[in-house]
């Protein structure tokens, strides 16, 4: 429960912040990144019963409502509440204490699995309000090296001591470290690093980030039973160079699936 209220309070003080800094969402073009993202085409939408889990500032909702699909969002953090209402209706709910009644043509959750406790779990949770023949899409963290993980997981135990604003300033300071790219290349190749504070921010004040590779998640779609496929958005890059991969990751730190139940 002190996990789920800690999660909750770093991700209200995240929106909190991004209403005053860049989050490098891109609101003005916000259908066409969904569409981008998701691997889907738009007509697919219209009057489509949508599921937006864990959906904080709503962008994904906004989109689904342009789309005219109808969507629900849901969220533990207050503030991602506030903020996506004006989208449609939302729940204040962790996902394991979600009791809807009903069941979605489509059902997103776009990177929250990786802060929950049991990823494995949340994904068959969120199975359950998926209608046959619907549609689920879920991002996570990629793995990327044995060496990142430790450091990055041992930095986030330090970071996450802090106070929400020292974890703040924290994250200020390593996106500004990083701009000079000879320092962002060596820094990021120990730990996870952005030029972003609001990006830092999300990496290391959120007590729990786990990281998959591929092959883990494929594993759940399987075991599961559905049909999946790996999503790459264009533009977005996947390295086959082994340094590279060392790095980043194949797909570049974050990894998207369709399922079909
Ligand atoms: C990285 S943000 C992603 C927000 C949104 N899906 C997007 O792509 O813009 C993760 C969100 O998941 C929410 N979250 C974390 N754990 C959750 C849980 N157990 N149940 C529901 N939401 C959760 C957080 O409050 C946060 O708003």
């Amino acid at each position: 429960m002190n996990r789920i209220n800690n999660t909750a309070k770093s991700f209200n003080y995240e929106w909190e912040m991004s209403k005053h800094f860049d989050t490098q969402f891109d609101w003005d073009n916000i259908v066409s990144v969904f569409l981008n993202e998701t691997g889907m085409p738009k007509e697919w939408f219209k009057g489509k019963h949508c599921l937006d889990v864990g959906c904080g500032m709503g962008r994904w909702m906004s989109a689904l409502k342009q789309l005219d699909a109808d969507v629900i969002g849901t969220d533990i953090s207050e503030e991602a509440v506030k903020m996506s209402k004006k989208y449609g209706r939302v729940i204040k709910s962790d996902l394991f204490n979600l009791q809807l009644a009903e069941q979605f043509d489509f059902v997103i959750c776009d990177g929250v699995l990786q802060c929950l406790e049991d990823s494995r779990k949340g994904f068959h949770e969120l199975l359950k309000y998926c209608k046959p023949d619907g549609i689920v899409h879920i991002s996570v963290y990629e793995w990327k090296n044995p060496l990142k993980l430790f450091l990055t997981n041992l930095l986030r135990k330090r970071v996450t001591k802090k106070t929400l604003d020292e974890r703040w300033e924290f994250s200020g300071k390593l996106a500004n470290l990083v701009v000079n790219r000879v320092m962002y290349a060596i820094v990021n190749f120990f730990i996870l690093a952005s030029k972003s504070q609001f990006t830092n921010f999300d990496n290391y004040s959120t007590p729990i980030n786990h990281y998959f590779k591929e092959e883990e998640v494929i594993k759940w779609f399987e075991e599961e039973g559905l049909r999946w496929e790996i999503i790459t958005p264009n533009g977005w890059k996947i390295y086959n160079n082994i340094f590279m991969r060392f790095l980043k990751g194949k797909n570049n730190g974050k990894i998207r699936f369709r399922g079909i139940k």
